[in-house]
């Protein structure tokens, strides 16, 4: 049954795009259209809030993109959402569209947005997880983290055929902002011989020693992941410190491949999982709420507990595994 006054609602994809989204929106607004709600999907994120930027969608809205990158919405990270007078104004036209509920697509800078949109506008608020990096609080797996992975990993492969053939240390980054998720799930799905992450450490020292015995030992090419926010100065900081100790390195910086792309099938099965279950929460007249995976189950979790959740740390005691899984 609908919660009795709700009519119309409101959706955003916001901050760094990820594979997964336009999935995620399909789901939300096939579902919407089922229980008879209007959607608005708003425009480059909270921006199209600001500007009054927004189209009505309907279920051909959203035909054909369960299988595109990107976000047809368009997205964009939002300085004034960070300001009091930037959320009250966000608020505001939310009132004057007669929006009575909000779902926001994105990472950690978007669900902050929705905690500072709480304080100034009574709607419901429901924020769905999408972001490559996975570090998001509330939910195991984030859309478009499984994409980002598969990038990478293909990018692993490649280098370390050309790495083999020269007898080359290749030295690939990739993305993951403040967290290992995407360098450690790549580097353990690829065979890299090191993994460098920010939950981790870093140590040149230690590397070069690991270097050194690998190179003693007759392993020639060697891939090291490393994770943009692994150390100071980055890959080619570390690309220095190998390089000082008398080693040639190869280095690529993967980039923004890894945002792009079709969707792999777990990023589009939790997309439109989480799309039908944040609607329904909506229903069911929840708010301030992420809707997540936890385990196998859909599981909603207050906004604020998810943005403080320190327990979602990637498994790093998959670094000593891989000691000798690299040997
Ligand atoms: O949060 C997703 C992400 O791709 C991070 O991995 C990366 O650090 C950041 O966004 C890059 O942001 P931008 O696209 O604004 O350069």
């Amino acid at each position: 049954m609908n919660h009795p006054h709700l009519r119309r609602i409101g959706v955003l994809t916001s901050g760094g795009d990820a594979p997964g989204m336009n999935a995620c929106l399909r789901a939300i607004v096939r579902t919407a259209v089922y229980h008879n709600l209007e959607v608005i999907g708003f425009q480059h994120g909270y921006r199209g809030v600001l500007l009054g930027e927004y189209q009505v969608l309907d279920a051909r809205s959203v035909a054909n993109i369960i299988q595109r990158g990107g976000t047809i919405l368009g997205s964009a990270r939002c300085p004034e959402m960070h300001h009091a007078d930037g959320v009250e104004r966000a608020a505001k036209n939310l009132k004057g569209l007669g929006i009575d509920a909000l779902l926001v697509i994105g990472g950690n800078g978007s669900m902050q947005g929705a905690v500072a949109l709480t304080e100034h506008w009574s709607g419901q608020i429901i924020g769905l997880p999408g972001t490559i990096d996975n570090d998001l609080g509330g939910t195991d797996w984030t859309i478009g983290f499984f994409t980002a992975l598969d990038t990478a990993l293909d990018a692993v492969d490649r280098l370390r055929d050309t790495a083999d053939a020269f007898d080359r240390i290749f030295l690939l980054e990739v993305m993951g902002r403040h967290a290992g998720w995407i360098a450690l799930f790549t580097g353990i799905g690829g065979g890299a011989e090191e993994i460098l992450i920010p939950e981790q450490a870093y140590d040149a020292e230690t590397i070069v020693t690991r270097i050194k015995d690998y190179r003693a030992r007759g392993k020639q090419s060697l891939v090291v992941v490393v994770a943009e926010g692994a150390c100071a100065g980055g890959v080619q900081q570390v690309a220095a410190d190998i390089e000082g100790h008398g080693f040639e390195t190869r280095t690529c910086v993967l980039g923004h491949v890894q945002r792009g792309g079709s969707p792999v099938a777990l990023d589009r099965y939790l997309a439109t999982e989480l799309g039908v279950f944040a609607v329904q929460a909506v229903l069911a007249g929840e708010t301030q709420m992420l809707a997540g995976k936890l385990g196998q189950a859909n599981q909603l979790v207050p906004l604020r507990e998810a943005l403080a959740d320190r327990n979602h740390q990637p498994p790093t005691h998959l670094l000593a595994i891989n000691r000798f899984l690299a040997t």
